[in-house]
């Protein structure tokens, strides 16, 4: 069951997450490349994909955190915080892109870490191999949503590209170590309602 320590360790990491930036060990993707010139509707796309991104980052950091309160196995939690750390530099990567496209961050960031937190929490009470079967399959669908974005950002937009290709490296990492700790697939049902609420965050956090 998890405790009172628990609840304040993840409160005070929602708080972190939303409001501090956050920290790479690895050196941002691209950082070598040249910044080239963007028109402005290029930068703009740019800055609202990366937002999109950012706030996919968000909702991972507290689909992790919900998860890793509620996973039961300590060997679970050690692979849930391993994934998490990684998902960290993600947010750092992509919160540094936004700020070089001069784009902002989502101002629903709050409210899609509590739902998110919320589903993680749900996934691990139901159980530790639901639980990973639940991260595979959210890695998975995110591999393929950034898939997506490669083809959809300024061909010439290196620096974004450099991101959005490791990221999708380390999520499809992400999905094969959930499904080699014991992770089992889940119902197609929960897959697609799973594939509709990802729609709406990315969809939402484009404009807002
Ligand atoms: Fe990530
Ligand atoms: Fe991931």
């Amino acid at each position: 069951m998890p405790n009172l320590d628990k609840f304040i360790i993840s409160f005070d990491h929602a708080l972190r997450t939303l409001l501090t930036p956050a920290q790479t060990l690895r050196p941002v993707p691209g950082t070598q490349l040249p910044e080239v010139g963007l028109n402005d509707s290029e930068k703009h796309e740019s800055a609202a994909l990366m937002r999109i991104n950012h706030t996919g980052e968000i909702c991972a950091q507290a689909l992790y955190q919900g998860q890793a309160l509620t996973a039961r196995n300590v060997e679970v939690q050690h692979t849930l915080a391993q994934a998490a750390r990684e998902e960290t530099e993600h947010l750092a990567w992509t919160e540094r892109r936004i700020a070089e496209l001069s784009g902002r961050k989502s101002i629903l960031n709050p409210l899609w870490y509590g739902g998110s937190f919320a589903i993680g929490a749900l996934a691990g009470v139901l159980g530790d191999k639901w639980n990973l079967g639940f991260l595979a399959e959210t890695e998975r669908q995110v591999t393929a949503h950034l898939a997506g974005h490669l083809k959809r950002l300024p061909h010439h937009d290196g620096k974004s590209r450099a991101i959005v290709a490791q990221m999708q490296i380390d999520e499809a990492g992400h999905a094969t170590s959930a499904m080699s700790h014991g992770g089992v697939e889940l119902p197609m049902p929960v897959k697609l309602m799973m594939n509709l609420g990802s729609k709406v965050m990315t969809g939402t956090a484009y404009w807002v």
